[in-house]
């Protein structure tokens, strides 16, 4: 893995790696490289079910269960965080995702209201809640920076992408309303990074999410984004190249964003009409 120690010195908190397909294990692998030193969180389930522990060793890092939800949970983490760190956190990544009513296979027109709210609070609220803990803790250092990431249909309707939408959209809104108070207070930086559709197991259980992949593939100038570019990009973000970027929502995504159609998927349907 190619190093260039952005990261050396600093030390992260990291949420969300599950296994080797997450954005976040990706993230802190790089991060690691980087010359950072790092603490692992993701809920206790998560701890039990999937290879956490494994990164964990591999990088040397602390690893805490936190259930975002749980506000208890989550002021026990920063207190472990900050003894094991032995100071302030330079960087956070928040890389939580989930909604009942995409696993129970609920259609946007049904949805169960319980499951939304669910939604919202891992998905969404969560990150406000870890950035209000640290606030109270003054858990970040000067010049902090937090990343949390986001997917298009935010913006844009994505049909299968369900209350996910609704949660990314008030993510979005949250880095810009907490990125303002954190900024004034102490020169913390709080950015979304909007990634392409990237096979791991939040993205997989969206209905559809081979099409998804192979659309955007197609219509984007320089197709998808790979977890490791993402993690790459996440890297930049928290070094001091990017001192002065808060509140924004960055797309990563090879263009996607910018397209309306391309050349090649104009090729698939004109062949798919004529024939
Ligand atoms: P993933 O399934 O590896 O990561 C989701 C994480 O959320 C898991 O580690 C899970 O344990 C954690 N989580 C769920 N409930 C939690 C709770 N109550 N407390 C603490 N942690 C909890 O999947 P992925 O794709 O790496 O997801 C990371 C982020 O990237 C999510 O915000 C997702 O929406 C976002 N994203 C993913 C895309 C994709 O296509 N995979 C595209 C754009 C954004």
């Amino acid at each position: 893995m190619a190093s260039h120690s952005l990261l050396e010195g600093k030390k992260g908190l990291i949420f969300g790696a599950l296994d080797e397909s997450s954005i976040a294990w990706k993230v802190a692998e790089q991060c690691h490289a980087e010359g950072a030193t790092l603490v692992l969180t993701n809920a206790p389930v998560a701890l039990r079910m999937g290879k956490i522990q494994q990164l964990g060793k591999q990088l040397n890092a602390l690893v805490v269960p936190a259930d975002v939800t749980r506000p208890e949970d989550i002021e026990a983490l920063f207190q472990q965080t900050l003894e094991h760190l032995g100071g302030p956190i330079d960087f956070m990544l928040h890389s939580i995702g989930m909604s009942p009513n995409v696993r129970k296979k609920r259609p946007y027109y049904h949805l169960n209201y319980d499951w939304l709210y669910k939604t919202l609070d891992i998905s969404a609220v969560s990150l406000h809640r870890v950035l209000q803990q640290a606030w109270h803790m003054d858990a970040l250092a000067e010049g902090a920076s937090v990343v949390a990431l986001s997917y298009i249909a935010a913006q844009r309707t994505f049909p299968s992408y369900n209350d996910m939408a609704e949660a990314k959209a008030l993510l979005e809104s949250i880095v810009r309303s907490f990125g303002y108070h954190y900024g004034k207070r102490k020169g913390v930086r709080v950015n979304a990074v909007s990634q392409s559709p990237t096979p791991t197991t939040a993205g997989t259980g969206v209905p559809g999410f081979d099409s998804f992949l192979a659309f955007a593939e197609k219509n984007s100038p320089l197709g998808n984004a790979s977890a490791e570019e993402c993690a790459r990009f996440c890297v930049m973000l928290f070094s001091d190249y990017a001192a002065k970027v808060t509140m924004q929502t960055l797309f990563h995504d090879g263009g996607f964003s910018m397209v309306g159609i391309s050349e090649d998927i104009m090729q698939l349907f004109s062949e798919a009409y004529n024939h």
